[in-house]
């Protein structure tokens, strides 16, 4: 069974924050910024929430694919950064848009969580248990984040992207997603996090320690070091089991972490840069939101052709990291 995706949206906050702004909060600049990252702005919440942001983008995935929302048999939200622990973002989207037939759950593996989103649709299209799925990344990380941290404050922006996916069949030729590789290293995880709240019950109190730190806290040379060997690797190891090699590939929309890491990856697998799109100069790393972004993003500006082959491959907190190959 092929699954191809057949609508793409996304929805950002209005605010937008550049670099000079955040050289207002804490100590740096826009040079240092743009020269470590790459990133000129960002998008933040100034009450768009994980919600509102999906449920946007689902709307325009949707409408794209010419579906009703009473089609979708699915909905697969990945974030980090819900507004409630119960119930969940997905099924709150659900009773936004009105897909009522939809089975609805979150799926947290950070930024690499739309990566794993489509894979588990894959599985479930897989069995003919579900044909029409909403696989969404939505973050307002800007609540996450330690404003006065300004290792990790100037990285992140808000914001989601959702694709529908549906079974598309027996084709003559491959189409739709057709290899994909995921996995963990939870041994090294602790290297980006944000703590939740302590235990308390009546039985057993864990006191924070005072002062502890409720905000993202990452080792940013060790993620990159993760990052610029795993991504590469992995994509290796999904052109292998699709048989492609690196030269087949059209485009490789990336995690859109860091530019330099993207330039390590592309200078890894010995690829041009022309193959790698962009947008984390406008918009910053959105975690799981940042791949269906610029998906949508190249998508509606008419950059995707039938036949393409396309690597989406991300990492993040877990640390999780994945790669998919797609035929458009
Ligand atoms: N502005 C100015 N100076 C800054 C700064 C900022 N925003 N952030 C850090 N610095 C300073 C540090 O304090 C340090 O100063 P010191 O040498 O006086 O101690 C110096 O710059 C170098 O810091 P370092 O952390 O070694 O910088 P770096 O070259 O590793 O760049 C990151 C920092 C965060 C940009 C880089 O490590 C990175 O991109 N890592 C990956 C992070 C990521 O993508 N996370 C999300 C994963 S999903």
């Amino acid at each position: 069974m092929m699954m191809r995706i057949t609508g793409t949206g996304s929805a950002l906050p209005r605010e937008t924050v550049d670099n000079n702004q955040i050289a207002e909060w804490v100590e740096t600049s826009d040079e240092w910024i743009r020269e470590r990252t790459g990133i000129g702005s960002r998008r933040i919440s100034t009450g768009e929430t994980v919600v509102s942001l999906a449920a946007q983008a689902c709307e325009k995935a949707l409408q794209q694919a010419g579906k009703d929302p009473l089609e979708v048999d699915m909905i697969l939200l990945a974030t980090c950064s819900p507004e409630y622990l119960l119930p969940c973002c997905a099924c709150q989207v659900q009773a936004q848009i009105g897909a009522a037939n939809a089975v609805a759950f979150d799926i947290n593996a950070a930024c690499a969580g739309f990566l794993f989103g489509l894979n588990t649709a894959y599985a479930y299209l897989q069995t003919g248990m579900y044909k029409t799925i909403l696989v969404v990344g939505s973050e307002v990380l800007s609540k996450l984040v330690d404003w006065k941290d300004r290792s990790s404050c100037i990285l992140f922006g808000d914001g989601a992207g959702a694709a529908l996916v549906e079974a598309a069949g027996e084709q003559e030729q491959p189409c739709g997603l057709i290899a994909g590789v995921q996995g963990c290293d939870g041994v090294k995880g602790m290297v980006l996090k944000c703590r939740e709240r302590a235990l308390q019950n009546p039985l057993f109190r864990e006191e924070f320690q005072d002062g502890e730190n409720l905000y993202v806290q990452m080792d940013g040379r060790e993620v990159y070091r993760f990052a610029t060997r795993q991504v590469a690797d992995c994509i290796q190891e999904a052109l292998e089991k699709a048989k492609l090699s690196v030269e087949d590939i059209d485009l490789f929309v990336l995690h859109q972490a860091n530019v330099r890491i993207i330039e390590a990856v592309a200078k890894r697998l010995h690829a041009d840069m022309q193959r790698f799109p962009m947008n984390l100069e406008q918009v910053g790393n959105i975690s799981s939101a940042t791949i269906p972004v610029l998906l949508d993003e190249l998508n509606r500006q008419g950059k995707l052709h039938r036949g393409d082959k396309i690597v989406l491959s991300g990492f993040g907190a877990g640390l999780t990291y994945g790669a998919c190959i797609f035929v458009w």
